[in-house]
């Protein structure tokens, strides 16, 4: 029998694809996409690669069409509540750090909208009708939802609505149209979703593969190897400043002996403010080098 291929459901443009692709080609996956642009398939793993609306993959995965799907977290949970499942982590592999972005109630900038009774008895245009509902009924708010599946900004100009319930990341969007975001509904940012159910053994062989690269790639993200020279006494203050670093190697300096190197990976962003900090208690010729690849 032909080999079993993994099926990825990506999106096929947009913030979420530049994503999913930038990560696909950090796990090592070179990926050749079919002329139509509706399909692609890696070189390395058995893995094909669906291109597709954003808002089609968490149902492609729960109904068992694609094995794994890339998607943001607020389009699952708008799923997941539109059909009553409950957002179980038996779905979500793993998040993936980016496309993050903001599910925002905003409202006309004239608008005194600082707390959410305003938008009682308003009338909210947007995509998210469930994860709206469910924000404003905790909030015990009642307003009626204008349920609109694009351009959802011009509706407050349009009269379509007084407000708006829309993903905000730069805040561009509102901007241009003279909004504001007054409250998060939702924060979100990319997962990775499976399909419940056992996969077939070659199908799991790639999975478990693509995982291990998965999780490389996030572990080694902000992950840098930092190198400095410093006092000897001046050590514990060092390690304390250096950020998700665990166990510093500490050699010492030939001929040079209140003098150290101190060798760490860094598990965190390392800020240029923190090289500022490392400097004033003593530290010099600080090195921050990007690690390419990490397994544990
Ligand atoms: C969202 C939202 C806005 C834009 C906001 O669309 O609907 O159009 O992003 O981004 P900004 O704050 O940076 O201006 P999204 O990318 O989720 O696309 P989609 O709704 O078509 O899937
Ligand atoms: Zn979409």
């Amino acid at each position: 029998m032909a080999e079993q291929r993994l099926r990825l459901a990506v999106q096929k443009s947009g913030r979420l694809s530049e994503g999913a692709f930038d990560l696909l080609s950090k796990c090592g996956l070179s990926i050749s996409r079919a002329k139509d642009n509706l399909y692609g398939r890696a070189r390395e793993l058995p893995l094909d690669i669906l291109l597709v609306r954003d808002d089609d993959i968490p149902s492609l995965v729960a109904d068992g069409v694609c094995d794994l799907g890339i998607v943001g977290e607020n389009v699952f949970e708008e799923y997941s509540l539109e059909k009553d499942t409950p957002y179980t982590d038996e779905f979500i592999v793993s998040k993936l750090g980016f496309a993050r972005c903001k599910l925002m109630l905003a409202a006309p900038k004239s608008e005194p909208a600082d707390d959410p009774s305003f938008y009682q008895g308003k009338r909210i245009a947007t995509s998210y009708p469930e994860l709206t509902k469910a924000y404003l009924d905790r909030q015990g708010v009642e307003c009626s939802i204008a349920d609109m599946s694009g351009s959802v900004e011009i509706a407050p100009k349009l009269k379509i609505a007084d407000a708006i319930c829309d993903i905000v990341s730069t805040g561009a969007t509102l901007e241009a149209h003279g909004l504001k975001p007054t409250h998060t509904v939702f924060t979100s940012e990319a997962i990775l979703i499976k399909r419940p159910g056992e996969l077939d053994a070659d199908k799991k062989a790639a999975f478990d593969s693509l995982m291990v690269r998965i999780d490389g790639v996030i572990a080694s993200r902000d992950a840098k190897y930092v190198m400095l020279n410093a006092p000897r006494d001046a050590l514990d203050k060092i390690v304390d400043l250096l950020p998700g670093a665990e166990a510093p190697t500490i050699l010492e300096l030939a001929g040079r002996p209140d003098t150290v190197a101190v060798h760490a990976v860094c598990a965190e962003q390392v800020f240029w403010s923190t090289l500022e900090k490392l400097r004033s208690v003593g530290a010099r010729s600080i090195l921050v080098v990007p690690i390419e690849k990490m397994m544990p």
